[in-house]
C-alpha cells in the first residue's frame, strides 16, 4: 500500500539506515568470490620472484602432473589477449580505462616483483596453490630500481601557471621552501580482488570485484577480442575498493581466458600478498612547495613541483596539483608534474588521488608559513580566500571554505590555542593542535537509469552503476521514495550489472551527483507513463481523460486539485489494466571531461582540526580529537554521509601515522605485504570523530544540489595531524608517515 498523505515525510536529507544493511550483516550479500557454479575450477597465478629481468625458462611439467591440475597457462598457451585502445571517453559511462596496459603474459620481460608469469587451474584451490608453487621459473635478473629518492626523468609538465612565480618568490619578504614526501600506500579493502568467470561458448559472464561494471565490460571485451555485447559484468556488492578496483587488473583477463580455454567456470581470488604487487597502489610522491608572502600574510607566490613514481610501462600521474591552483588567492603560481620510473606494479587511484598527497604538501607549507609569520594558521587562510577560482578564472558554483574554518574553530575551541610549541598541557600530557583545509572536485558522469512502478505496489530503480559500500543503494531508494511518494522499504534498487541501463564508475566521489538526476528523470517519466496508462485503461475511472488533468502523489493517481486518496493507487490501476509495470527511462549528462567550457569551478570544501597528545617520557603520540567540517552541498543521507567522512578520517590517521609500503632494494618486493606488517588505523588509534556538514545545496551541479563526499574527508587529515605534531613537539614531519623515532631527535 502506498503511504497515506500523513505519512509522507521528506526522506531526502533524513538519516536513513542502509537498505542493504540486513543482507550484509546476515551474510546474504553476495560478493564476487561468493559465487559458486557446478564444475567450477580454481585459478592461482604464479608471480615473478624478481622485479627486473627476463624469464629464461618456465618448466610446468611437475605442476601439470599434480593432482587435480587442469592446466598450467603461460605465454605459449594462454591464447591471444589483446591490448586496450586507451582512448578514455567520458561522454560515455564506460570510458574504457585500464591502468596496466600490457596484457598479462604478453612477453617474457619482468618489470616488477609479482608480475604474473603463469596461471595454474585445478579442481580445488589447494591443488592449484600447490601446483603454482611447483612451477619452476628461472630468470636472468637485473638490479631492480625501487629507489625512493625521486627525480623527474623528463622536462616536468607545467600544469598551471599565472603571473611570475619565480620572480615573486625571489622578491617575497617571507618565504617557505620545503619538500614533502608521501610513501607508497597500498589499498587494503577487506574484500580481496576476485573474478569468477563463466563462458557459455559465445559469451562471458564475469562476477567481479569492480567499482565500474560498464568500464570493466568494455575493457574485458577488448582484451578478450569480443563485442562488448558478449560480456556481462556483475558486481552486486563490493567490500570496498578505495580506487584499487576502479579499473580491471591483469588477473581478470587471465581468469576469463582460462574459463574460455577449459569451457568451465573459473574462480580467481588475488591473495592479500599479491594485492601489494599486482593491483595498484598510491605512488610515492616528492613535492617541493615554495610560498612567498608579504609580512602581513598575503600570498604573493606559490610554486608546487612534484614527482611521483610510476611503473616501467605505464604513465600513472598522481595529480598532486589538483587543488593547488584554486585553494587560495595568489597572483603568481606555477605547478609542475614529473614522473620517475621504478620496477613496481602500475600505480592507480587511491582515495582522493592527487589532492590527498598534494594537500598534505601545500597545507603543511601554509602551516609553516603561519609559524614563520607568527600568525594564526586559520587567520592566514581566511586572509587568502580567493573571490574566484584563479586557476580556471571562473566563479565557484558554491564555496564556503571560510565558514568551514570558522565553524571548525568554534567546534574545536581553537581560540584557546597557545601557538607556542609544547606549551599546552592536559592531565600531564602535552597537547598539539593543528588544522588544515581541504577540497575535492565535484562533477558528473553521464548516466542512464530506469524506474518501474510495479503492480505489487513497489517501485524498482535500475542503474548500471554499483554500490561500493558507500550507500548508493540507500540514497537511490530515498530519491525514488521522495519523488514517487512511496516508502523507502517499497523501493527496490538494482545495481551492479551491465545488463542494466549504463551508469557511471564509482570513482571521483561522483556517483551521487551523477545518478540522482537520472533517477529523478526516470521517476518523472515513469509517472508520466502511469498517468497516460490511467487514461487508456478501459476500466479506469480516468478512462478517456487527458493525462495532464491527472496527478500522482503519494502513490495515488488522482484528478488534479482533488485529494490524492480520492484517486486510485498505482498498483490497483496497473492491475485494472493487466499491466505488470509502468516504466520510465531517465538520463543525465556528464560534466567531467566534456568539451563544453564550464561556467563554474565546482568543488567540495572542508576544514579539519586535530588534537594529538604527546608524552615525551615514553614517546607516545596519540590522536585525541578530530573535528571535520564539510561543505559538500546537500547531504542526501546524513547517516551514510557521516560514515563516509569518518571512514576517510580513519584512513587519514593511517596515512599520517602508519601506512607505508616498503620495497626490498635487493629483490624489489613489497616486503610488508600483509595486514600484520602493513599497519592501518585500528579502533584503538582513532578517537571519537566529530563531523559537521554545512548545508549549501550546489544547484549548479544538479537539481538536489548534492556533491560527493567519499574522498574529501581524507584530504586535510595528514596536514592537520602533522601540524598538531609540530605544535606538540616543535618537530615538523615532512615525510609521511610520522614515526616515533623522528620525534625523539
Ligand atoms: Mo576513487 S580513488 O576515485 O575510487
Amino acid at each position: 500500500m502506498p503511504a497515506t498523505q500523513d505519512a509522507l515525510i521528506s526522506v531526502i536529507g533524513k538519516a536513513t539506515p542502509r537498505v542493504d544493511g540486513a543482507l550484509k550483516v546476515s551474510g546474504q550479500a553476495k560478493y564476487a568470490s561468493d559465487h559458486h557454479f557446478p564444475g567450477m575450477l580454481y585459478a592461482v597465478p604464479v608471480g615473478s620472484t624478481i622485479a627486473s629481468g627476463q624469464i629464461e625458462k618456465l618448466d610446468a611439467s611437475a605442476a601439470e602432473k599434480m593432482p587435480g591440475v587442469r592446466a598450467v597457462y603461460h605465454r605459449q598457451n594462454i591464447g591471444k589477449l589483446f591490448r586496450v585502445a586507451m582512448n578514455p571517453d567520458f561522454s560515455s559511462p564506460a570510458p574504457g580505462i585500464i591502468d596496466e596496459q600490457r596484457p598479462p603474459l604478453e612477453d617474457d620481460v619482468i618489470r616488477y616483483y609479482g608480475q604474473y608469469v603463469a596461471l595454474v587451474v585445478a579442481d580445488t584451490f589447494e591443488q592449484a596453490k600447490a601446483a603454482a608453487d611447483a612451477v619452476k621459473v628461472s630468470y636472468a635478473p637485473k638490479d631492480p630500481n625501487v629507489d625512493s629518492a625521486l627525480a623527474a626523468e623528463k622536462q616536468p609538465e607545467v600544469e598551471s601557471q599565472r603571473g611570475e612565480a619565480e620572480k615573486a618568490f625571489a622578491e617575497a619578504p617571507i618565504k617557505i621552501d620545503q619538500t614533502y614526501v608521501t610513501p607508497v600506500e597500498t589499498h587494503n579493502p577487506i574484500e580481496l580482488h576476485a573474478t569468477v568467470a563463466l563462458w557459455d561458448g559465445t559469451s562471458f559472464t564475469l562476477y567481479e570485484s569492480t567499482q565500474a561494471v560498464v568500464n570493466h565490460q568494455v575493457v574485458m571485451a577488448q582484451m578478450l577480442g569480443l563485442p562488448k555485447e558478449n560480456v556481462r559484468v556483475i558486481s552486486r556488492f563490493l567490500g570496498s575498493g578505495f580506487g584499487g578496483k576502479l579499473w580491471p587488473w591483469t588477473h581478470c583477463a587471465l581468469a576469463a581466458a582460462a574459463a574460455r580455454n577449459l569451457q568451465r567456470p573459473v574462480k580467481l581470488v588475488v591473495s592479500r600478498r599479491m594485492m601489494f604487487q599486482t593491483v595498484g597502489h598510491r605512488p610515492r610522491t616528492q613535492q617541493r612547495v615554495r610560498l612567498g608572502a608579504t609580512a602581513d600574510g598575503k600570498l604573493t607566490s606559490l610554486q608546487h613541483d612534484y614527482v611521483n613514481h610510476t611503473s616501467i610501462l605505464d604513465d600513472y600521474k598522481e595529480n598532486c596539483g589538483e587543488a593547488t591552483a584554486f585553494q587560495y588567492s595568489v597572483p603568481n603560481l606555477r605547478v609542475t608534474a614529473g614522473l620517475a620510473r621504478r620496477n613496481v606494479g602500475t600505480p592507480t587511484s587511491m582515495r582522493g588521488p592527487g589532492a590527498v598527497p598534494g594537500l598534505f604538501a601545500t597545507e603543511s607549507a601554509m602551516d609553516e608559513l603561519a609559524v614563520g609569520l607568527k600568525m594564526d594558521p586559520v587567520e592566514l587562510r581566511l586572509l587568502n580566500e580567493p573571490k574566484i577560482d584563479e586557476g580556471l578564472k571562473l566563479p565557484f558554483s558554491s564555496r564556503h571554505l571560510k565558514e568551514c574554518f570558522t565553524t571548525g574553530m568554534e567546534k574545536f575551541g581553537w581560540s584557546k590555542r597557545n601557538p607556542e610549541p609544547g606549551s599546552m598541557k592536559r592531565d600531564g600530557l602535552t597537547l598539539g593542535w593543528g588544522m588544515a583545509g581541504c577540497s575535492w572536485i565535484a562533477a558528473r558522469f553521464p548516466c542512464q537509469a530506469r524506474v518501474d512502478f510495479c503492480d505489487d505496489g513497489t517501485a524498482r530503480v535500475c542503474c548500471g552503476t554499483q554500490d561500493i559500500g558507500t550507500g548508493t543503494y540507500t540514497i537511490l531508494a530515498q530519491v525514488a521514495s521522495e519523488k514517487a511518494g512511496i516508502p523507502v522499504d517499497k523501493v527496490e534498487v538494482v545495481l551492479g550489472d551491465t545488463s542494466l541501463p549504463p551508469g557511471p564508475i564509482s570513482g571521483g566521489s561522483m556517483v551521487t551527483a551523477s545518478v540522482v538526476p537520472a533517477v529523478i528523470d526516470a521517476t518523472g517519466k515513469a509517472i508520466k507513463a502511469l498517468l497516460g496508462m490511467a487514461t487508456r485503461i478501459p476500466a479506469s475511472k480516468f478512462a478517456g481523460q487527458k493525462p495532464d488533468t491527472l496527478a500522482f502523489d503519494n502513490g495515488w493517481v488522482h484528478a488534479k486539485g482533488e485529494k490524492a486518496e480520492g484517486g486510485v493507487t498505482f498498483d490497483a490501476l496497473l492491475k485494472q489494466g493487466n499491466f505488470k509495470a509502468a516504466s520510465g527511462n531517465g538520463s543525465s549528462k556528464g560534466t567531467f571531461g566534456t568539451p563544453e567550457k564550464p561556467k563554474f569551478s565546482m568543488h567540495s570544501f572542508g576544514a579539519q582540526f586535530v588534537e594529538v597528545t604527546w608524552q615525551p617520557e615514553i614517546a607516545r603520540l596519540r590522536v585525541s580529537r578530530v573535528v571535520t567540517v564539510i561543505d559538500a552541498g546537500r547531504i542526501i543521507n546524513p547517516l551514510a554521509g557521516r560514515n563516509q567522512i569518518e571512514g576517510a578520517v580513519v584512513m587519514g590517521i593511517g596515512m599520517a601515522l602508519f601506512e607505508e609500503t616498503a620495497y626490498d632494494p635487493r629483490s624489489g618486493a613489497p616486503i610488508n605485504s600483509s595486514l600484520a606488517d602493513y599497519i592501518v588505523s585500528t579502533n584503538a588509534d582513532v578517537p571519537a570523530l566529530e563531523v559537521h556538514f554545512l548545508d549549501y545545496p550546489d544547484l549548479e551541479l544538479n537539481e538536489l544540489g548534492a556533491r560527493g563526499i567519499g574522498e574529501i574527508g581524507l584530504a586535510g587529515v595528514a596536514a592537520a595531524l602533522t601540524s598538531a605534531v609540530h605544535h606538540a613537539t616543535g618537530i615538523r614531519i615532512r615525510e609521511l608517515p610520522v614515526r616515533i623515532e623522528k620525534l625523539l631527535a
